[in-house]
Formats: C-alpha cells, structure tokens, sequence
C-alpha cells in the first residue's frame, strides 16, 4: 500500500466472508444429524464480537493477560526478527492490547506499518481498526474480511512484501490437532525465507483453572456460547428459547481439549423457518458447540514440524500457561 499522505489510511476487502447461506447449510447439517453440533466459526456475529471481547477482560480467562505479558517482554525482539519495513499480518481480529504492543515496536524500527488483518467479523474489524489509526497516524490498515484460508490466498496473491504473521490468543486451539498442523503448513507456505509466524498456543494445565476459564462465574461464555441460537433467531427464523439450552464446559484431559456445548434442559421441539426444518431434543441431549485444544511443549514441537516451520524462540509466561512460539520456513 502507498503510504503517501493522501492515500487513504483503511481499506476493507471482502475475500470470501461467510454469508448466509453458509450458515444455513451448517445449521441444517449440524442440527439435522447426530450427535448435533454447530461450527464454532459462526460464533462471531457482531454480538458474539462483543461478547468474546467481555470474556478478554475477564480475570478466569487467562489467556489474553499470559499473552500479552510474553508480547510486552520480547515485542522488541520480535519486531526485529522481520526486515525493517515488514508488514504486519494478523490471523484473527488485532485490536486487543498485544497486538498494539507489536504495532508499536514494529512502528519504532520502521517509522510506517501497513497492517493487514484477517478475520470473518465485519463489525470486528471496523472496530479494531478504527481504533488503531485513531492511536497511530503512521499506522495503514488493510482489512481482509473472510475466514483464513480465502484471506491467505487473498494475502499471496496481493501482499508480497517482508512480514511477520501473527496467530495469537490460543485461535489455532479451535483447530483440531491435524486440522492445525496442515493450516500452520498453509501458512508457511505463502511465507518468503526472512518472514516470521509468530503463534500463541495455549498450555496443559490443571482442569479447574480450565473449568472457570471456560465456565466463569459472571456467565459471560455462558451468553457467548448461547448467542449462536439467537443467531440462528436472528438470521434464519428459530425459535429457540434460550433459557431452555445450558451451557456446559467440560475438560477432554486425555484429548486436551476443552469441549463446549449446550445442553437441552427439557424434551423440546425447535422450529427454523427459513430452512423449512423442525428439530427434536431429548432431555439433556448436546449440541457439540466449540472444541478448544491445549499442548504440551513437546506437542508445540511436533506441530511445527508437522506444519513445515521450525522454532526460532519460545517465551512462557510466569505462570506457565500459556506459550508463544515464533517460527520460521524450515
Ligand atoms: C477464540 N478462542 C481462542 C477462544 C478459546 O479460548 O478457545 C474462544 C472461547 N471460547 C470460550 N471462551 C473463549
């Protein structure tokens, strides 16, 4: 991008948003089979933004502050192990504090950042980025509105300079293990020899910590994890009623993983319009909602490799929670 003064400083390019048809076929198939499930992608409607921005800020879900202390320690070697003047791409919508720590120090050693991120919130990314350039004049932002895998072909075919990808905050952990290696792979691939990937990865740890991360006593992931039938509400004419579906967080200790879901509390039958569907729950049957996988370091290890990247530098925060991981083209 021309970073001319009077270029303008934002541009949002749509590559492959998901619409609603999408969403319908996955209603229809998640909800006509069993067991029944729902992609956790289709969380994030503007409410669902919203929402997952108030868990950020909640003291159980952990990630984020972990993060975002590892990011303050080494923004600086961070920033420096991309050429000066290298892009900024995030997976993942960047307007949270951590991100702003490594536009800064990227902002430091080039004078000028071109920021691209890539994400399927419209209303998240509008928001992020006017917030940044609000906070920075030499900041140019080019939002890519689409889920990743269009959003990197997006970047390979028209951002091909020097830069430093970021997959922050534990996203690949809604990625099955296999799912995340071969996506890491995708990733490097449209990467040039000096460009970096740096991921944060979510940590193993004890399961009560997970349970009030997942399950906090405010009920915030419990609205979270509901918005998604007020969304099949909202766009395709459910009727569901909320008060009916529990949340339940449950940690998968031998997977690693922890599983949401929403639990139907009484034998009930649910009406779609727009898809023409009529769908029965038992008493107490789920619907499998998001999956959320944590690693051990031996695990971070073998994802790399797995995905073709090698490890330059690992950072763990006090605690060992949580761990960010910056690789580079094998
Ligand atoms: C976005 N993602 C990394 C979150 C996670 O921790 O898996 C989503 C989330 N689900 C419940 N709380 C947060």
């Amino acid at each position: 991008m021309e970073s001319t003064p009077s270029a303008p400083r934002f541009a949002l390019i749509a590559a492959g948003e998901p619409v609603v048809e999408d969403f319908a076929r996955e209603v229809q198939a998640g909800l006509g089979g069993f067991p029944k499930s729902l992609p956790c992608r289709f969380f994030y409607d503007a409410e669902g933004s919203r929402l997952f921005e108030e868990i950020c800020k909640l003291k159980e879900y952990y990630i984020p502050a972990a993060e975002e202390e590892i990011l303050r320690k080494h923004a600086g070697e961070i920033a420096a192990s991309v050429p000066a003047g290298a892009m900024l791409v995030e997976l993942g919508s960047g307007c949270a504090e951590k991100t702003r720590v490594l536009i800064e120090a990227l902002l430091r050693r080039g004078g000028a950042l071109h920021f691209v991120p890539i994400d399927i919130s419209r209303s998240a990314l509008e928001g992020c980025a006017a917030r940044l350039l609000a906070l920075h004049p030499a900041l140019h932002v080019s939002a890519v509105c689409g889920e990743y895998r269009a959003g990197l072909a997006h970047l390979r075919r028209h951002f091909q300079g020097p830069k430093l990808v970021l997959w922050l905050g534990s996203n690949i952990g809604n990625f099955d293990r296999g799912e995340a290696a071969e996506f890491l792979g995708q990733v490097g691939r449209a990467l040039r020899p000096d460009d970096r990937v740096l991921v944060g990865v979510d940590l193993r740890k004890d399961k009560e910590t997970l349970r009030s991360a997942y399950d906090d006593p405010k009920g915030v992931t419990a609205r979270f994890n509901r918005n998604i039938l007020s969304r099949i509400n909202r766009e395709l004419g459910g009727h569901f009623d909320l008060q009916k579906f529990r949340h339940v967080a449950y940690y998968n200790e031998s997977a690693g993983r922890v599983e949401m879901f929403l639990v139907s509390t009484a034998a009930q039958r649910v009406q779609i319009e727009k898809l023409e569907l009529v769908v029965d729950f038992k008493n107490g049957e789920a619907v499998h909602t998001e999956d959320s996988y944590k690693y051990s370091p031996e695990e971070i290890e073998a994802l790399a490799q797995a995905g073709g990247l090698r490890i330059l530098q690992a950072w763990t925060d006090g605690p060992e929670r949580f761990r960010s991981v910056l690789l580079a083209p094998a």
